[in-house]
């Protein structure tokens, strides 16, 4: 029997590059990607793939249990990587409950209906959740964010991912799921939702228009290339330990402001503009509500046991990002017209 993996929110930022990563590096493994396509899920980050036999598209919602429990029990996955959420601090400031709906309920959604697929076998299977650096809250004084240090999540957005992560260790202690849990420092890279800092700026930056930076723009946040994420979601699914827990982050912290300045200057580079042009565009606005002051993840623990590390330095990474996201001006543009949402609509709406 083909081993097959189940993948949530396959058609979002990280979970399409995973996709990608196992579809083409696990051309034996049966690859099922799970996504209700919010206005995040875009399946135009998967056409080079979508032909491949190894590959299924399932539209789904993991905030409907019968649903869950349908699906599993028919397909049966070896495995879940499990990525689906609401990704977007801000809005879950403005609304918290569809946070609380998505990411809470839905993953236990998926963890009784892959107890119900599982039952008596969970050692052959595995629940890998995919979770945030947030969850650990925020540094003030320096220090970094072990495994070991305690939770204390401090938005919405943090506290419904810290929520589900005691649920998935929960379903371990007390019914002996089999699982993995990752938390990973901010990524970026080619597809992500211009929502996000490093994309919407881009965009801003492309469009002439400001560029908001929150408060001062002291805030530090540790960037990891998405394409290290995925290789290191590999690396966990594969070889990491029952029931333990690994930070992912690629020891690369950039103050707001700083990252900001270097963004403009390779946008003034790229674009022919003259240096400091971009910049221009700075524009200091009121800050995020309960705004966190500094992410920084200690990967040690994945990269001893593990042997994993990322690949790319910052610089290079950004680069490639920017170049990314000039060559693809046609789904930057159809994702901030909403023109491919009113496709699903059309193709989807009715199923
Ligand atoms: P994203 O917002 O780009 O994608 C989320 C995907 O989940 C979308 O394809 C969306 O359609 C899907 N989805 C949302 N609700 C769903 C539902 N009810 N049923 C089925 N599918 C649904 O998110 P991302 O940035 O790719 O993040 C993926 C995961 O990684 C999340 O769990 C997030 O918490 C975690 N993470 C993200 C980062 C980051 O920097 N982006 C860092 C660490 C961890
Ligand atoms: P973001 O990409 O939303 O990720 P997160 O909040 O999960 O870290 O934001 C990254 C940082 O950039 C964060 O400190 C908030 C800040 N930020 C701005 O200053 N302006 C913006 O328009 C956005 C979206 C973020």
């Amino acid at each position: 029997m083909k081993h097959t993996v189940l993948i949530t929110g396959g058609a979002g930022f990280i979970g399409s590059h995973v996709v990608r990563l196992f579809v083409r590096k696990y051309p034996d493994y049966h690859i099922i990607n799970l996504d209700n396509l919010t206005y995040a899920g875009n399946l135009a980050n998967l056409t080079d793939i979508e032909a491949e036999p190894n590959y299924t598209f399932l539209k789904a919602d993991i905030t409907n249990a019968s649903q869950m429990e349908e699906l599993m029990l028919k397909h049966r996955p070896n495995g879940v990587i499990h990525l689906a959420a609401e990704s977007h601090v801000d809005r879950s400031i403005t609304n918290p409950m569809e946070f609380i709906m998505t990411n809470v309920v839905g993953t236990v959604n998926l963890l009784n209906a892959a107890r119900k697929a599982w039952s008596g076998v969970f050692d052959q299977h595995r629940f890998y959740h995919v979770s945030t650096d947030e969850v650990y809250g925020s540094l003030h004084d320096g220090g970094f964010f072990t495994e070991e240090t305690p939770y204390d999540p401090q938005s919405p957005y943090s506290a419904s991912k810290a929520s589900s992560d005691h649920f998935v260790r929960a379903y371990g202690n007390t019914y002996g799921l089999d699982y993995v849990i990752s938390n990973c420092s901010n990524n970026y890279g080619p597809n992500q939702f211009p929502e996000k800092l490093i994309p919407l700026f881009i965009h801003n930056i492309r469009q002439n228009k400001p560029l908001p930076v929150y408060g001062k723009g002291e805030n530090v946040r540790d960037w990891l290339y998405v394409i290290d994420h995925a290789a290191a979601i590999d690396v966990v699914y594969h070889n990491g330990k029952n029931r333990e827990t690994y930070n992912i982050g690629g020891f690369n912290e950039w103050k707001n402001i700083d990252l900001i300045h270097l963004l403009c200057q390779v946008m003034d580079q790229k674009l022919g503009r003259s240096k400091g042009e971009s910049a221009g565009l700075i524009t200091y606005v009121k800050d995020r509500a309960g705004h966190d002051l500094r992410y920084a993840i200690d990967a040690n623990k994945i990269m001893n046991e593990l042997g994993w590390k990322p690949s790319l330095q910052f610089e290079e990474g950004i680069v490639r990002t920017v170049d990314w996201y000039l060559q693809n001006e046609v789904w930057l543009q159809q994702v901030t017209s909403g023109a491919y949402q009113q496709y699903y609509e059309e193709h989807y709406g009715n199923r």
